[in-house]
C-alpha cells in the first residue's frame, strides 16, 4: 500500500488530476489508497465555552495531526502536523485561500493584504514588502523607544502612587500608538487620551474579534444591519476611521507631490518614515479604497498581535523570577540607562529568546485559517476542494511529540549562539509569523518592537502579579486575550549602572531574522 501511495503522490505532484488518480487507484480496498481522515464529533457549545483552541488541543491528543471536526452540516479539518502545515502554507500554497477569514474580515479589511487572494494579493504584497526595508526598520527602533518611554512615565506615576497597573490595556495602547505612526504617520496618543478615533478603532477591533468566533453571521441579515444599535455603532466607527485615513492619504499625497526626493529602494522621508509615505512616493498605482484597505489591515495586524505578545510575556515572566533576573541582567549590561539602537538588537540575545519563547507558548493568532481551492493530498489523506482548514499553531507549539517540556517557559531551549528560530530552521513546528508566501510582512518590525518595549520596561521596573488580581485565564478572538486583564504591581528598580552610550555606526539588521 505504501508503494502505491508513493506512486500516487508522485503522479499528483507532476499534475495528474485527482479524477485520473481515483480511476487508476480507486480499486484499492477501503475506497482508495487514501485512508479516511479521523473524525471527531463536536458540540459547538463545548468549543464556545472556553478559548476554542483548548478543546482542539485535547482532540489533537486523541485523533492526531489531522482530523475532521463536524458540527451539524459544517465541517473543518484541524491540522497540527508540521509536514502538512508546510505543504499547505508553503509547498502548495497556491491551492489554498484565506476562506472564512476573508469573509469575516471583509467589513473592515476589504481586499487588504491579509484577506486578499490571487492576483490582488500578489500585486499588493509586491508593493508593500519593500516598504519594510532596513532603513525603515532601523528608524522604527527610535519610535519604539519613544513610545515605550511614554509608557514608562505612566508606570512611574503608578509605582510612585502605589497603584496597580492593568498591563493588557496599556500594551494595547502602546502598540496602537506605535502602529499609527509607523503605518500612516498618525499619532493616536492613546496612552494619554481617549479621543473618538481611539474609541472607534476599539469598536471595530472588538467587532472583528466577535465575528471571528460567532456561530451565526447576524451582520449579514439585511434588516438587522439597519436596526441593530451595535452594528450602527460599528458602521459609524468605520466611517470615522475611513474618513481619517482618506484625509491622511490626501495630506501625504500633497507632501509627496511637493517633495524633491528621488525614489529609490531604501527611500524614506525622515520627518514621516511611514509605510503610507513610502507607498505614495513609490508611485504605487492603486485606488484609494485599496490603499485604505491595506492601511487598515496593517493597523489591525500590527496592533493586537504585538500587544498580546507583550501581555503574555509579562505574565510568563511573573511565573519565572529566574528568567526575569537573567533578562534584567542582560538589559542592564547592554543598555544601561539609554534607549535601544539598532546595534543593540543583536546584543539583546536573551531578551529576544524570551520573546521567541513567549510566541511559542502564546502564538498570535493561535490558528491559521485556509480553504482548499482544489482537491489535494495531505499526508496519507486526500481532500476535496472547498475544505475549511484550521492549522492549529497552538497545537504545533505545545505538542509533547515535538517539544521537551512543551508547556514550560524556557527561553534557554533556544541557544543564544544559535540562529533566531523561525519556521524554516524549525521545520514548521514553530510558526510565530506563519510561513510560505503569506508569512507576516511585519516579522522583524514586531520582533524589534516587542524586544525594545520589554527591555525598556524591565530595566526600570519590577513587575509582580497584584495581590488579589483576578486569575489570568485565556479567551480568544483573533489573538489570545486574558479574560479579566493582567493586573500587576509595578515597583521602581534601583537604577542600574550607566553604560556609556554607543556611537551609531552603519545600519545593520540581524540577518537571521528574515525580511520576507
Ligand atoms: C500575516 C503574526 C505583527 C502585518 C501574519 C501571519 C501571522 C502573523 C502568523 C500569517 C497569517 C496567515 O498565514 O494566515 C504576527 C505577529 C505579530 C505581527 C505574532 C506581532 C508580534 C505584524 C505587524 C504588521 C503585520 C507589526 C505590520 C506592520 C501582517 C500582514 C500579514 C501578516 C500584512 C499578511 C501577509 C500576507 O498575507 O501576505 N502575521 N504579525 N504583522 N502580518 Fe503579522
Amino acid at each position: 500500500k505504501s508503494v502505491l501511495l508513493s506512486i500516487m503522490e508522485g503522479l499528483a505532484k507532476v499534475g495528474v488530476p485527482n479524477e485520473v488518480l481515483d480511476f487508476l487507484f480507486g480499486w484499492v480496498e477501503g475506497g482508495g489508497v487514501y485512508r479516511k481522515i479521523p473524525e471527531a464529533k463536536g458540540s459547538i457549545k463545548a468549543i464556545r465555552s472556553v478559548a476554542f483552541f483548548i478543546p482542539l488541543y485535547e482532540l489533537y491528543l486523541t485523533y492526531g495531526g489531522i482530523f475532521r471536526l463536524t458540527f451539524g452540516p459544517k465541517s473543518f479539518l484541524i491540522v497540527s502536523d508540521p509536514t502538512i502545515a508546510k505543504h499547505i502554507l508553503r509547498d502548495n500554497s497556491k491551492a489554498y485561500s484565506k476562506g472564512i477569514l476573508a469573509e469575516i474580515l471583509d467589513f473592515v479589511m476589504g481586499k487588504g493584504l491579509i484577506p486578499a487572494d490571487g492576483e490582488i494579493w500578489r500585486v499588493r504584497r509586491r508593493a508593500i514588502v519593500p516598504a519594510f526595508h532596513q532603513k525603515y526598520v532601523a528608524a522604527m527602533i527610535d519610535l519604539f523607544g519613544q513610545a515605550a518611554d511614554r509608557l514608562c512615565q505612566k508606570l512611574d506615576a503608578a509605582a510612585s502612587d502605589g497603584e496597580d497597573a492593568e498591563m493588557e490595556s496599556l500594551f494595547s495602547r502602546l502598540t496602537l500608538d506605535i502602529i499609527g505612526k509607523a503605518v500612516f504617520n498618525y499619532d493616536f496618543d492613546s496612552l494619554s487620551n481617549d479621543t473618538g478615533i481611539v474609541e472607534a478603532v476599539y469598536t471595530v477591533l472588538r467587532e472583528a474579534e466577535d465575528r471571528s468566533v460567532a456561530p451565526i453571521p447576524v451582520w449579514d441579515i439585511p434588516i438587522w444591519k439597519d436596526v441593530s444599535p451595535r452594528l450602527r455603532k460599528v458602521n459609524a466607527a468605520l466611517k470615522l476611521i475611513n474618513d481619517t485615513l482618506d484625509e491622511l492619504i490626501a495630506i501625504c499625497k500633497r507632501i509627496v507631490d511637493e517633495e524633491d526626493l528621488q525614489f529609490h529602494e531604501e527611500y524614506m522621508n525622515e520627518q514621516d518614515p511611514s509605510i503610507l509615505h513610502f507607498l505614495l512616493a513609490s508611485g504605487d498605482d492603486v485606488s484609494s479604497k485599496q490603499l485604505r484597505d491595506d492601511l487598515m489591515t496593517m493597523l489591525i495586524a500590527g496592533h493586537e498581535t504585538s500587544a498580546a505578545v507583550l501581555t503574555w510575556t509579562f505574565y510568563l515572566l511573573s511565573t519565572e523570577p529566574r528568567v526575569m533576573s537573567k533578562l534584567q541582567e542582560e538589559v542592564d549590561s547592554v543598555l544601561g540607562d539609554r534607549c535601544p539602537t539598532i546595534e543593540d538588537m543583536k546584543k539583546l540575545k536573551y531578551t529576544t529568546r524570551v520573546i521567541n519563547e513567549s510566541l511559542r507558548l502564546y502564538p498570535q493568532p493561535p490558528v491559521l485559517i485556509r480553504r482548499s481551492l482544489e482537491d489535494d493530498v495531505l499526508g496519507e489523506y486526500s481532500i476535496k476542494r472547498g475544505e475549511d482548514i484550521f492549522i492549529s499553531v497552538w497545537n504545533l507549539h505545545r505538542s509533547p511529540k515535538l517539544w521537551d517540556d512543551a508547556d514550560k517557559f524556557e527561553p534557554e531551549r533556544w541557544p543564544l549562539d544559535g540562529p533566531n528560530p523561525n519556521e524554516t530552521n524549525q521545520s514548521f513546528k514553530y510558526l510565530p509569523f506563519g510561513g510560505g508566501p503569506r508569512k507576516c510582512v511585519g516579522d522583524l518590525f514586531a520582533t524589534y518592537e516587542t524586544v525594545v518595549a520589554l527591555a525598556m520596561l524591565v530595566r526600570r521596573f519590577n513587575f509582580q502579579m497584584a495581590v488579589g488580581a483576578p486569575p489570568v485565564e485565556m479567551t480568544t478572538g483573533a489573538t489570545i486575550h486574558t479574560t479579566q486583564g493582567l493586573k500587576m504591581t509595578v515597583t521602581h528598580r534601583i537604577k542600574p549602572p550607566i553604560v556609556p552610550s554607543l556611537q551609531r555606526s552603519t545600519l545593520e539588521v540581524d540577518s537571521s531574522i528574515s525580511l520576507s
